[in-house]
């Protein structure tokens, strides 16, 4: 597996990591979350992100990880509203990971400023290696570019992949420009993307960048920007880690293999791909051909209709998932009011 600087100048990681929301928790539930961590450590995903905000997953990799806290690289979190909770927090969790955490954010931005202030003093004495600040929603991408521009954090987190894509326009390229390390979370929309994935044949113009499986194509998505540094993928199933593991090697994904209409807003950002123009006005079926793929597309389904994100306005309930498309495939669409 590749790694990569979590922002320049800093420590090297491999690319692909292991979040633990829910996950963690449900493979404790079948006896597994020992092998869970085990099957990570094996595959060579080396750091792993926690958070208080995650039940019991903290404790949960505590005890799995046992003599092997060395091998991996902690990105855990604060959460809280009180500064005093804080600290205790950040106490708890430099008990349970030996004395040190490597990575410490702010989830969510929740009470930055009395947090940040602990945690700088706790860098000084030498209970935590980085700093850092995430937020899963683009709400508050605007408060966390803020904070990445007072140079006081080492790496942000935050939510990236076909459907979700709003940290283009600030987020990455200020963590670029600043030297930020970047963590994405949600490689699988929450899983909401792996939910109905294209068949092994649809595959197949991925497979020289190894991809064999679209949770890979999604992995290697979003990792193929070289903006960012470590994808957090979650799973419950230690059957899964070394499929994920394999998708952090090169050769990356190009512009044509990563163009996608997302979440993009503007009707120009769908020409790389869409060669022919809309037909029909909204609120009438419609059909666009693919001008170059493979390509990672994302859709709004409905019924047997799809409509290509941000293009109409689609309604908040529907369902989204990723499609592969080729050259040549036509979509074939229906814009929905609002
Ligand atoms: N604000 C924050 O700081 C914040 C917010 C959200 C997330 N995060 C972090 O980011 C991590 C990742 O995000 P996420 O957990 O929301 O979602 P995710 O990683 O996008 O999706 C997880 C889902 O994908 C499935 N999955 C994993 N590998 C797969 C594969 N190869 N093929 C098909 N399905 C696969 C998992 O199911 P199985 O378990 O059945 O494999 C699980 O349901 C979190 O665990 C957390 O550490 C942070």
């Amino acid at each position: 597996m590749e790694d990569r600087s979590l922002g320049r100048g800093r420590a090297s990681v491999p690319v692909v990591g292991l979040g633990t929301w829910q996950r963690l928790e449900a493979a404790a539930a079948s006896g597994q979350h020992r092998e869970l961590i085990e099957a990570a450590i094996t595959a060579g995903i080396r750091l792993i992100d926690t958070s208080p905000m995650y039940g019991d997953a903290e404790r949960l990799l505590t005890d799995a990880l046992g003599a092997q806290r060395d091998q991996v690289v902690i990105a855990d979190k604060i959460w809280t509203p009180s500064a005093e909770q804080g600290a205790a927090q950040l106490a708890r969790a430099v008990d349970w990971y030996g004395g040190r955490v490597d990575l410490m954010q702010i989830h969510n931005l929740v009470a930055w400023p009395a947090h940040l202030a602990m945690l700088e003093a706790a860098r000084g004495q030498g209970l935590v290696g980085l700093i850092g600040a995430t937020h899963y929603s683009a709400a508050a991408f605007g408060d966390l570019a803020r904070l990445m521009a007072t140079g006081r954090i080492d790496t942000v987190q935050v939510p990236y992949n076909p459907v979700q894509r709003e940290v283009e326009r600030t987020i990455l390229p200020l963590a670029d420009e600043l030297g930020l390390g970047v963590l994405l979370m949600r490689p699988f929309g929450e899983g909401q993307l792996v939910r109905r994935p294209p068949g092994p044949d649809q595959l197949t113009p991925l497979r020289p960048f190894g991809v064999t499986t679209w949770g890979q194509a999604l992995i290697k998505w979003g990792l193929s920007d070289p903006r960012v540094h470590v994808s957090l993928a979650a799973t419950a199933r230690p059957g899964r880690l070394a499929e994920n593991a394999a998708a952090g090697s090169p050769p990356w994904f190009g512009p044509e293999e990563r163009a996608s209409s997302g979440a993009k807003s503007r009707y120009g950002t769908h020409k790389p791909f869409l060669r022919s123009t809309w037909r029909g006005p909204l609120g009438v079926s419609f059909s666009a051909e693919v001008g170059a793929g493979p390509s990672l597309v994302a859709l709004a389904d409905r019924d047997i209709d799809h409509v290509v994100r941000g293009e109409f306005p689609i309604q908040a309930d529907v369902p989204r998932h990723v499609a592969l498309v080729q050259a040549g495939d036509v979509i074939s669409a229906r814009a929905i009011r609002q």
